[in-house]
């Protein structure tokens, strides 16, 4: 059957002194891409391309990104319309289902995610086990990975949608729980008669001795920031999500992969040193001319965190939308942030300087979030969970799409070999 991207067009490939033709392959928003899937059995030649720079892994009909020109789709919807209009709920089912849901498949899906945000039990004994200083990030990973310990059903239609289900609806008990246990305080229960970002707020930040007043400006900010992450294409974590379940491990699995992944600086972490970066600048009260200059140093480590992107060669569409919900945040709150206004004078600054401006340089999702999750009374080492907890939706849909492909392979790349060339072997005592 040819597949429904393939062109007539081929491009030509000269090696070693004969023609090969490699097909052209083409997506919804023509975006066009040479199919190598046999490049080695013709011609023995593999690709090389360190960090996948170059690399279509898959074909998706879930998240469109146009880097050059700063857009950014969820099934086809610009996210502009989507932060402002949608909720995190019914953005999810969007990107689960490929469509909008109408107004009962939102409200059931709703009741069904209401209905199933309480952990096991047994979870506050595994929660114990762990170091009370521990960040919870790993403690997030460590829970979904052990979610499957406790859903152990065979692999069906049915359980991958309770599965679905379960990661959704827990996940904010989860993250609120491994916060509670970093803080020494008693876990919260989730409450039904509360939203999705409101439930997870309350758990955050009530304890038994005092109710927290949800403000609705703080949860319609936490919702919006759930929705601006909730997909973004093959990046780091949602391919490491792919790769684990194409394995055919289960989703549970795959998605706590998908958090470690999420971890690191130069990914989810970035939010967290964005903030760091902010605060050591207020701290040394260096100016903001004197750190975008070392950030701009080769010979000096410090880097603008929260800014540049692999795939982003123009303003990040989240960053502009978090921009302005920042100063509406800060502003409702009644509250002044030192870290915005920092944030805002690095922004100008690096903006106009010509170091940036060759390198193609825009502030990025992360430059903005952690200011408003600041503002909203978010720790610093909670923002790589918040980070998860929007992308769950993304990295289920990935997942999903991934296993329904029927042309789907387990993800196995190649190498160029680069060590010793063989030799043999030689006993230690005559070396
Ligand atoms: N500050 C200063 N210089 C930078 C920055 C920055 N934030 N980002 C890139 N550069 C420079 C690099 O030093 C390099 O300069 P050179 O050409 O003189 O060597 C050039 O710009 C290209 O940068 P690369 O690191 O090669 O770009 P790459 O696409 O590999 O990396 C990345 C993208 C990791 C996001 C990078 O821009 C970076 O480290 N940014 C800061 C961390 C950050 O904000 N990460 C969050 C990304 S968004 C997300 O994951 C949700």
């Amino acid at each position: 059957m040819k597949s429904d991207i393939m062109t007539d067009q081929t491009s030509k490939l000269i090696h070693d002194g004969s023609e090969y033709e490699l097909p052209v392959v083409r997506g919804s928003e023509n975006e066009t891409a040479l199919d190598i899937s046999k490049l080695r059995a013709k011609t023995g030649l593999i690709t090389y391309d360190p960090g996948y720079a170059n690399t279509g892994s898959c074909k998706s009909a879930i998240t469109f990104i146009n880097g050059e020109e700063g857009i950014l789709h969820y099934r086809g919807y610009p996210i502009e319309q989507l932060a402002e209009r949608s909720t995190f709920l019914e953005t999810s089912w969007l990107l689960i289902h490929g469509e909008l849901p109408t107004r009962e498949e939102l409200d059931g899906f709703t009741e069904t995610i209401t209905r199933h945000t309480m952990l096991h039990e047994n979870f506050r004994g595994f929660f114990g086990a762990l170091p009370k200083n521990a960040h919870p990030m790993p403690v997030t990973a460590a829970t979904v990975g052990a979610l499957s310990t406790f859903y152990q059903e065979a692999e069906t239609e049915e359980s991958i949608r309770q599965t679905i289900v379960r990661l959704l609806a827990k996940f904010p008990t989860i993250a609120a729980w491994a916060y509670k246990h970093s803080i020494g305080q008693p876990f919260i229960y989730p409450n039904n008669n509360l939203d999705y970002p409101s439930n997870f707020l309350n758990m955050m930040f009530s304890t038994p001795c005092e109710d927290y007043e949800v403000d609705p400006v703080v949860a319609r900010a936490l919702d919006m920031l759930l929705i601006l992450h909730a997909d973004h294409e093959q990046n780091c974590s949602t391919s490491t999500v792919r790769m684990v379940g194409s394995s055919q491990a289960n989703l549970y699995a795959s998605i706590s992969a998908g958090i470690s992944a999420l971890w690191g600086r130069l990914h989810g972490g970035a939010n967290q040193k964005v903030i760091e970066m902010l605060d050591a600048i207020a701290e040394r009260g260096e100016s903001a001319e004197d750190f975008v200059a070392r950030a701009k140093d080769r010979d000096n480590p410090a880097r603008l965190m929260g800014f540049g992107h692999r795939v982003y060669k123009n303003y990040d569409p989240r960053a502009k939308v978090l921009k302005q919900a920042c100063t509406d945040v800060v502003e409702a709150l009644g509250s002044s942030s030192q870290q915005l206004e920092i944030a805002m004078k690095l922004e100008e600054i690096a903006l106009n300087d010509e170091f940036f401006i060759e390198r193609r340089l825009f502030p990025n999702v992360d430059f903005y979030s952690g200011v408003i999750y600041k503002a909203i009374g978010i720790p610093v080492n909670m923002f790589t969970v918040m980070f998860a907890m929007g992308r769950m939706s993304g990295w289920i849909a990935q997942w999903l799409e991934m296993r329904r492909d029927p042309n789907f392979r387990i993800g196995r790349p190649r190498q160029v070999y680069t060590g010793p060339t063989r030799r043999d072997y030689v006993p230690v005592d005559q070396r």
